[in-house]
């Protein structure tokens, strides 16, 4: 029987096949093991299914020695050493496609709510402020007919476009290494977008320097990952009026501390990294994670490994 850490309880029916077939320990707290308790479970487990807040470093990995399998809740694997994993032949997996459009849903509904201002205009009416019709009341920017920037055409940023054909929206897209098309993206576009993996090219790509660019007009969107976007800049971005909004699925760090200089930011809408959130999707990843988790210890390869 091999040793398995799930490193959380999660949703749906498939985690029962791993219980039921090996040694499986699931850390039962609602947040996440420390780094220490991570490395106390890794020591002697054969297979680790990790969530993108579990650091799997190259210190772990050399501290697992029966380490055969990592198999990552989520389609990022940005908090995995993949280079280190496979130095020891450790096979590590993800879950694609199963949140593509649960995400790309999320990112349209943030889009939608910073662009109609639907929090703000939701808590008036909860608040006993709605006292009549208002002629300029809760005035927001046009979505249809738009012009939509998606930065990183992979399965969600696709996704994302054809939902704003839907919306009559015009689609500008660009992978990060095109700067010449990120400069025209970020001049042109209404709404900004981003769904890049987070690597050590697109760390803060998004920065003072793109925010200059950007109409004062515009409204950033990102449902990828936190770090993708200078915190310090984008605050300063919206305390001065140089962008109009940022809709935030997620953040660096999560949650952001209650005083980062975010929290103050006018036209900030920041939702607990949810884009995948829904039953199917979680169920969906579950099934995945560990149908890679029962791969690897049977020694046969990954069905959803992460890319060479
Ligand atoms: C992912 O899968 O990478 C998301 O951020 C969480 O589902």
């Amino acid at each position: 029987m091999a040793r398995i850490f799930v490193t959380r309880e999660l949703p749906g029916a498939a985690l029962a096949r791993l219980k039921g077939s090996h040694d499986t320990t699931v850390w039962p707290g609602q947040l996440p093991p420390s780094y220490e308790q991570l490395r106390e479970h890794s020591a002697e487990a054969d297979a680790l299914l990790t969530l993108l807040t579990d650091r799997i470093d190259a210190q772990l990995i050399a501290g697992a020695p029966k380490l055969r399998v990592i198999a990552n809740y989520a389609v990022g694997y940005d908090n995995i050493d993949v280079a280190a994993a496979g130095a020891r032949g450790i096979q590590v997996g993800n879950t694609p496609d199963a949140l593509t459009d649960a995400t790309a849903d999320l990112t349209f509904a943030l889009l939608m709510a910073a662009a109609r201002r639907i929090t703000e205009a939701a808590a008036f009416a909860r608040n006993g402020q709605w006292q009549t019709w208002e002629p300029a009341g809760f005035l927001g920017a046009d979505v249809h007919g738009a012009t939509l920037g998606i930065i990183g055409l992979g399965r969600i940023g696709q996704a994302v476009a054809r939902r704003a054909a839907g919306f009559g929206m015009e689609v500008l897209t660009t992978e990060t290494r095109d700067q010449h098309n990120l400069e025209h993206l970020l001049r042109r576009s209404d709404f900004v977008s981003i769904h890049l993996p987070l690597t050590d090219g697109t760390r803060k790509l998004i920065g003072a320097q793109a925010f200059a660019l950007m109409k004062p007009t515009a409204i950033l969107v990102n449902t990828a990952r936190g770090a993708i976007v200078d915190r310090d800049a984008l605050a300063k971005a919206l305390h001065t009026g140089q962008l109009a909004g940022a809709a935030l699925d997620v953040t660096d760090p999560e949650p952001l501390a209650a005083d980062d200089p975010l929290w103050s930011a006018p036209n900030l809408l920041v939702v607990p990294h949810i884009g995948s959130a829904t039953w199917s999707a979680r169920e969906r990843m579950t099934e995945m994670a560990v149908e890679n988790i029962l791969a690897g210890l049977a020694g046969t390869p990954l069905p959803y490994p992460v890319p060479a």
